[in-house]
């Protein structure tokens, strides 16, 4: 009977769908707000250093993130050829995250520490020259770009607004701390750090 009444009126139909959705919805989103472990970094996991961060910006300029993820999923393929899976706390101090989606080439979530500085150089100076088979671009004039650090300071101070905890001398001291180097040796610095939080520790 009283499916009936509902049946036969639409904008109660109506009323009632947006009901049963919005308490569907808080159900699933609110708890969302109160769980640490979305939001609470990784033990270890230090802020982006300076250079690291100036690299960060280079990996997003030059797009390396539409071939490469930063995502390992917990999956036994995965975790045995990239490291221990990702986890939601190794990325709070990402904005935006990297995680990608296309992975023309590797996963580079746990690089860090894989290769050597050395072999990233001639690496992004030109892939072939130690893996003759790839297919990744050249990156030549990152080594020859150097950076000024004028905007460092700012882009640490709105990352200290989206909840990364760098401290007043961090922010002071970031200028010198990538002026002069070459945007290739900031790269190298972020590439280097990826995913070491984790893997450091097993
Ligand atoms: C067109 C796709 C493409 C782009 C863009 C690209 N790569 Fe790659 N990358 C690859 C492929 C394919 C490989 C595997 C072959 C090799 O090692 O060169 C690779 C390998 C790598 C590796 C070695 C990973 C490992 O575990 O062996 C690193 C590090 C890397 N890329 C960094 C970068 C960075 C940094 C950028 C941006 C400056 C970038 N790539 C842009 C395709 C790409």
């Amino acid at each position: 009977m009283s499916h009936e009444i509902v049946e036969k009126n639409i904008g109660l139909m109506v009323v009632l769908i947006l009901l049963v959705i919005s308490i569907g919805g808080l159900v699933e989103i609110v708890p969302l707000f109160f769980l640490k472990s979305t939001t609470e970094p990784v033990e270890g996991l230090k802020p982006y250093t300076a250079l690291q961060l100036e690299g960060r910006d280079v990996y997003i300029r030059e797009g390396c993130y539409l071939c490469h993820s930063q995502m390992i999923r917990p999956f036994r393929a995965e975790t045995e050829r990239y490291g221990h899976y990702s986890l939601a706390g190794e990325f709070v101090y990402d904005h935006p995250f990297q995680w990608g989606s296309k992975r023309t080439g590797p996963d580079l979530a746990r690089v860090g520490g894989r290769y050597s500085d050395d072999w990233h150089r001639v690496h992004l100076n030109n892939p072939r020259d130690v893996v003759p088979e790839s297919n990744m671009p050249a990156f030549p004039w990152l080594s020859e770009n150097v950076l000024d650090g004028k905007l460092t300071p700012k882009k640490m101070k709105v990352m200290r607004l989206l909840g990364v905890p760098y401290t007043d001398e961090d922010i002071a001291g970031a200028t010198a701390a990538v002026k002069g180097k070459t945007e290739q040796d900031a790269l190298i610095a972020y590439l280097q750090n990826l995913g070491t939080a984790v893997s450091s520790r097993r």
